[in-house]
């Protein structure tokens, strides 16, 4: 997709950690690919089926296709499948910039590798595309963790939380895989959250950032996927990835 456009401008940024990130300008688009992202294109030479995305988001958004299909969503933006290993985050009209996200996860993610243990984790962030012509478009390429089961979702049977709306596919598919949402649990779920919130917490102040600003929405439990894992990680069998900060 990048490769055939014949008006591509390409800029490139050293990040904190030494990572390079490219910027690429075509007549409608700006990209902004990380590093992880560039190790991504080199594999696959595409993002999944981008473009075909693209496609189907042009052609109307509530018709769940091949190549995007709705998952979840949030306050500020709608999150859909691109393929089996990656989701489409796309900003909602007014929403934050996701540009300023996607550099606060990047800092995240090291903060994090460095002080907590590794069932605390961050999905790779790939990269932006921002529409030239209308910038409240924003797309963010993540990688896929499971089926987007939050700690949220496991809590929510619970009186003091209340069930996110619009949960499409992701009730039905998703907890299923948790088994039965008994009360032992989420008494687990919350417990792990509770010190997910602590540590992640330390371990931004440890590399001297502001957990106000690398962590303001931890505090939301819809902002923690889950994932329950065959063999345990750390002395856990549940995986947490922190999101949207
Ligand atoms: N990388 C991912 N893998 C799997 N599911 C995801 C991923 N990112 C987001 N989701 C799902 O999409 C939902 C909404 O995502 P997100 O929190 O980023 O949206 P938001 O609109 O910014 O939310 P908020 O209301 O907190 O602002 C999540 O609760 C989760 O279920
Ligand atoms: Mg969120």
């Amino acid at each position: 997709m990048l490769e055939r456009d014949p008006y591509l401008k390409i800029r490139t940024a050293a990040k904190f950690d030494g990572s390079i990130w490219r910027q690429y300008e075509s007549p409608s688009y700006l990209f902004v690919i990380t590093s992880l992202g560039r190790q991504l294109l080199r594999e696959h030479r595409t993002f999944g089926d981008f473009t075909r995305y693209n496609n189907d988001y042009i052609n109307g958004r509530d018709n769940p296709t091949a190549f995007r299909s709705y998952l979840a969503e949030g306050r500020s933006g709608q999150v859909f499948t691109l393929g089996n290993d990656l989701v489409v985050k796309e900003a909602k009209p007014f929403g934050d910039s996701l540009f300023g996200a996607l550099n606060r996860m990047d800092q995240l993610i090291d903060a994090l590798q460095k002080n907590c243990p590794s069932w605390i984790d961050v999905p790779a962030h790939y990269g932006l595309a921002i529409s030239k012509t209308d910038t409240s478009k924003q797309f963010m390429l993540m990688q896929k963790i499971d089926h987007g089961v939050t700690v949220g979702d496991i809590m929510s049977t619970r009186e003091s939380y209340s069930t996110r709306t619009n949960l499409g596919s992701l009730s039905a598919l998703a907890l299923d895989k948790f088994g039965p949402i008994t009360p032992e649990l989420q008494e687990e779920v919350k417990e792990r959250y509770e010190s997910l919130k602590y540590l992640a917490k330390r371990a931004v102040l440890k590399e001297g950032l502001n957990p106000d600003v690398y962590l303001p929405d931890i505090d939301y439990p819809y902002n923690v996927v889950i994932e329950k894992l065959a063999t345990p990680i750390a002395g856990s069998r549940i995986k947490y990835s922190i999101i949207d900060q």
